[in-house]
């Protein structure tokens, strides 16, 4: 009999698993796809780490965090700092004072503030968000950076979506291209996958194992189960569907040995159908003479199957309101991760809540 049935090898079972074997508990891991890592798994190609399912990067400003990873990979000091490609016109992002140098012409951040200013004074009143981003950031940035890429983003018109998607948009003055504004930054050495691989040494762990395909007889191997894959999964969809948006991302092996000069570039233009170009070898800084590139292109979960952002609008969170609820009269459950709590955490956040449950659940 084992402790815990562990569902999912991301990094909240993966950090769970490995909290708990270091207190004597004893873990089966059951993962249903042909690899462990969850999203954060990278494989190599030409000596160049492939981001299988999108750009990880790490960002926190939490030392737990950032020390707790680092027991298991060295970081690198990348910095995120995405272009954005308009109809061939290139911006630095985060909007900053390099994008509005280049989008007006200007040198300091009085022109810059006042430009944005007499352009958010424009809205009056925020029906969707159309208005709220440009309440925000004014028309110019909103039509060349924001418009199109949200629009593929959500498959659907700003002007038909709910301005509560944009609650904040960061504008800086100051010449800086950082993407995050955390103390610590990087990717690590060597790729994410030895992490996993290194959080899971001495614990069995089956691939290819769907849960919910086999609940009863898995069920019946452990005291506890940790769940970390999707609620209306496990109760075999039978409140109903929640929704998510998917990614597919296109894989191409590029005979360059630098394609776009930068790991991430974003294509806001609505014309383009992919959001963006993702080149792996600049996170690592790779020697190879050959590139790889990924192009995302946003669409809808029953494409690809596979659930990457929940829609948290108010028909989906009643419905997984609801779920949770049934959760509860599962004696034997314990709910966590991204895709049981349908939230998008970042890595970070990941860690710190499995290890949150960890203390308080192993004794
Ligand atoms: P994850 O989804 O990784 O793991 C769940 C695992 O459970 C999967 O392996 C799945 O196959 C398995 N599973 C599900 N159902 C199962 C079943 N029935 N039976 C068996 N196994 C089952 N974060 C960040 O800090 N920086 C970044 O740059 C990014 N970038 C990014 C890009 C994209 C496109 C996405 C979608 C997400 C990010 N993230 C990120 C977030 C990051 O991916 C996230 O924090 C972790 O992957 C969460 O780990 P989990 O273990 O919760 O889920």
């Amino acid at each position: 009999m084992y402790d815990y049935l562990i569902v999912g090898s991301g990094l909240f079972g993966s950090v769970f698993a490995h909290e708990a074997k270091k207190k004597g508990y004893k873990c089966l891991v059951v993962e249903k796809r042909n690899h462990i890592g969850g999203n954060i798994y990278t494989y190599e190609k030409d000596g160049i780490n492939i981001h299988k399912y999108g750009a990880h990067i790490f960002h926190t400003s939490s030392q737990e965090a950032w020390d707790y990873i680092n027991q298991f990979a060295s970081f690198n000091n990348f910095i995120n700092s995405p272009i954005a490609n308009y109809k061939e016109e290139i911006y630095n992002l985060p909007f900053n004072m390099n994008t509005f140098s280049r989008m007006w012409n200007i040198k300091t951040p009085k022109e810059a503030q006042e430009i944005i200013s007499k352009q958010r004074s424009e809205i009056k009143e925020i029906n969707n968000l159309e208005d709220q981003a440009i309440s925000l950031v004014g028309h110019d940035i909103y039509e060349k950076l924001i418009k199109g890429y949200t629009e593929k983003q959500w498959g659907r018109s700003c002007s038909e979506l709910p301005p509560e998607i944009i609650k904040r948009l960061p504008v800086r003055y100051t010449y800086d291209n950082n993407y995050f504004n955390d103390r610590y930054q990087g990717i690590p050495i060597g790729g994410y996958t030895q992490i996993i691989e290194k959080l899971l040494d001495g614990i069995e762990v089956r691939l290819n194992t769907d849960f919910c395909k086999a609940k009863e007889e898995l069920s019946k191997l452990a005291k506890k189960i940790l769940y970390t894959g999707a609620l209306d999964a496990y109760f075999d969809y039978s409140l109903g569907y929640l929704q998510y948006r998917s990614e597919r991302f296109e894989l191409e092996r590029v005979e360059e040995e630098n394609y776009q000069g930068v790991a991430v570039v974003n294509y806001t233009e609505r014309e383009i159908p992919y959001t963006r170009i993702i080149e792996h070898k600049h996170f690592e800084k790779s020697s190879s003479p050959v590139t790889y590139i990924s192009k995302e292109y946003p669409v809808d979960y029953k494409e690809t199957g596979e659930p990457y952002y929940p829609i948290n609008d108010k028909a989906n969170m009643e419905l997984y309101n609801k779920y949770k609820e049934l959760a509860k009269t599962d004696e034997k459950l314990i709910l966590g991760g991204r895709l049981a709590l349908y939230s998008y955490f970042d890595m970070d956040k990941t860690i710190l809540a499995s290890l949150e449950l960890s203390k308080n659940s192993l004794k």
